[in-house]
């Protein structure tokens, strides 16, 4: 077996990284009864009709993490699998409205992360980065009221997302918010071109300032967009599994990554919430290469994309690869 392509994972809810197995390990460790008799009837609940559908179980199996270390086997595993999987770097997204919601503070979360990613280097090859996202179906002040609760903490932030239900919730609603996290230093991602519209695509670069798109699928739709995409290098951080499996295209054949690539895209691909998706960053590059039949230039061009395109100074970026 070739030893796997080196690369960047840009988009990465570490939520979406809990397995079955230790989502059982966890709620049993922390007294949760989960509404699944087992791992296989879990796993039996992965059949999604849209992001919707998904989230509702995302949420749901967060009702197991409840301890700093909770969040640190979690974040540990994932660097496990992904480094096993070729990546070098990755910017990995949370989700704190989901715990604290729940009572869970945002200190928990945050340690518990953090331990994992400050012995990622030696561990396991792989240098981080945080990103913290707001939920855009609950309020612009909740999320302000995030961003607040989170200043003893932005040494350890490198970044602002978005995500969660995206139709309805467009980027503007969240103007102020994204203003207030550049005032503090911090770059921009958002959701965008999901399952919304590309004019959300829009929002998120003019009203939100973002540097790169997480997901843009939906772009493909306005060649004005594509253009300027194009012309000003915005990243778009796709995830092609994660696309089939919220039945945003029906089969992974259908995927216009490659003729994204084509045209001049600067794509990267991904693996979204891989305990969900049926792969990781890896298992999403051989998928890609054999669905579209990608060639070695084109999946070294993904490659290079993934580290140009990430939040790594030039120092670094060549030090991963
Ligand atoms: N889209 C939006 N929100 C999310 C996703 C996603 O794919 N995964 C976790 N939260
Ligand atoms: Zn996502």
């Amino acid at each position: 077996m070739p030893l796997p392509l080196p690369k960047a994972e840009l988009h990465l809810h570490i939520e979406g990284t809990l397995e079955p197995e230790l989502a059982f390990a966890l709620a049993a460790r922390n007294g949760v009864t989960l509404p699944y008799a087992d791992t296989e009837q879990l796993r039996e609940a992965y059949l999604f009709s849209d992001l919707q559908s998904f989230l509702d179980l995302y949420y749901e199996l967060m009702a197991v993490l409840h301890t700093v270390d909770d969040f640190t086997e979690l974040a540990d595993a994932y660097l496990a699998r992904a480094a096993a999987q070729g990546v070098r770097h990755a910017e990995i997204f949370f989700d704190p409205q989901a715990h604290t919601a729940r009572g869970i503070p945002i200190g928990t979360v945050i340690e518990g992360l953090a331990r994992a990613l400050d012995g990622a280097e030696e561990r396991h090859g792989v240098s981080t980065r945080l990103i913290m996202c707001f939920l855009r179906d609950e309020s612009a002040e909740s999320a302000m009221a995030t961003l607040e609760a989170a200043k003893p903490y932005l040494h350890r932030i490198t970044g602002v997302g978005l995500d969660s239900a995206e139709v309805g919730h467009p980027p503007s609603k969240f103007r102020e918010v994204y203003a207030a996290a550049e005032a503090l230093g911090l770059r921009k991602v958002a959701h965008a071109g999901e399952e919304g519209p590309p004019d959300y695509i829009r929002e998120a670069l003019d009203v939100l300032g973002v540097e790169r798109i997480d997901h843009g699928l939906r772009c493909v739709e306005d060649p004005e967009l594509v253009e300027r995409l194009v012309r000003e290098r915005v990243p778009l951080t796709l995830c092609p599994l994660s696309n089939v499996r919220l039945r945003a295209i029906d089969v992974l054949e259908d995927h216009p990554l490659a003729s994204m690539l084509e045209a001049g895209l600067m794509a990267t691909v991904n693996s979204d919430d891989p305990a969900y998706f049926g792969g990781y960053v890896g298992d999403t590059f051989d998928a890609v290469r054999g669905a579209l039949g990608l060639d070695r230039e084109q999946m070294r061009t993904l490659a290079r994309n993934s580290f140009e395109a990430s939040f790594l100074d030039d120092d670094e970026d060549r030090r991963a690869r």
